[in-house]
């Protein structure tokens, strides 16, 4: 599945409208971004509104009780459909452990390495979010590390789904389904180029064109 890395109502309604995108991914820097210093009950309202599936929503706090009442506010604005994303930590595995306990769907995010995944699947995270590009970054290859978590899941029948984030080039996002992500989300820019080739476009030109000038 693919998932959109956005928080803009209007892009993402335009992209849902192609019937590609699955869900929605937020995080605090991509809400900064855009939409400043917004009201962020509204901003996800309206980003439910534009979308369809699951919509994840990043934890600010760093204190159990704090994430916990954080993360009531946050699923309360729409049960069915928001996903509380919590950032990997010791911490954040026992908020995790308690809104798994609940039946709240969840997102453990912000995690780097094989070992994180695989504790956050024990811990019954709906998705666990792998970091391609921040892993990249660090020098490391992201491939074995997707390739050997979606072989322990499923050896082991954990239920988590591996969701690939971070994503920076269009090949980021081929290589995580090739290794076996469940889910990659996608920033709407990265996306758009998923649909160009030059030669899909000559060819289109080719045939309209050949139309155009048909002999009556
Ligand atoms: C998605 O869930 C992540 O929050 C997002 O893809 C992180 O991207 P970045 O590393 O470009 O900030």
């Amino acid at each position: 599945m693919l998932f959109l890395d956005s928080s803009d109502p209007s892009e993402i309604r335009e992209i849902f409208s192609w019937g590609v995108v699955a869900g929605i991914t937020t995080n605090p820097l991509i809400l900064s971004r855009e939409a400043g210093a917004p009201d962020l009950e509204q901003r996800i309202r309206d980003v439910l509104s534009a979308s369809r599936g699951s919509v994840s929503v990043e934890l600010t706090h760093e204190t159990e009780a704090e994430m916990l009442s954080e993360a009531a506010r946050y699923h309360a604005w729409d049960p069915e459909r928001v996903c509380i994303k919590v950032p990997f930590s010791e911490v954040g595995l026992k908020v995790l452990t308690q809104l798994v306990a609940r039946g709240v769907s969840t997102n453990m995010t912000c995690m780097m390495s094989f070992n994180q995944a695989y504790l956050a699947a024990l811990a019954g995270a709906t998705y666990v979010s792998l970091f391609s590009g921040r892993i990249r970054d660090m020098g490391y290859d992201v491939r074995p590390i997707i390739r050997d978590t979606r072989a322990v899941l499923d050896r082991e029948k954990l239920s988590s789904q591996i969701l690939i984030g971070s994503v920076r080039h269009l090949m980021d996002v081929n290589e995580a389904v090739q290794d076996g992500a469940h889910v990659v989300t996608v920033p709407p820019a990265i996306l758009r180029k998923m649909l160009w080739n030059p030669r899909t476009e000559s060819t289109i030109e080719e045939f309209n064109s050949a139309w155009r000038k048909r002999l009556p």
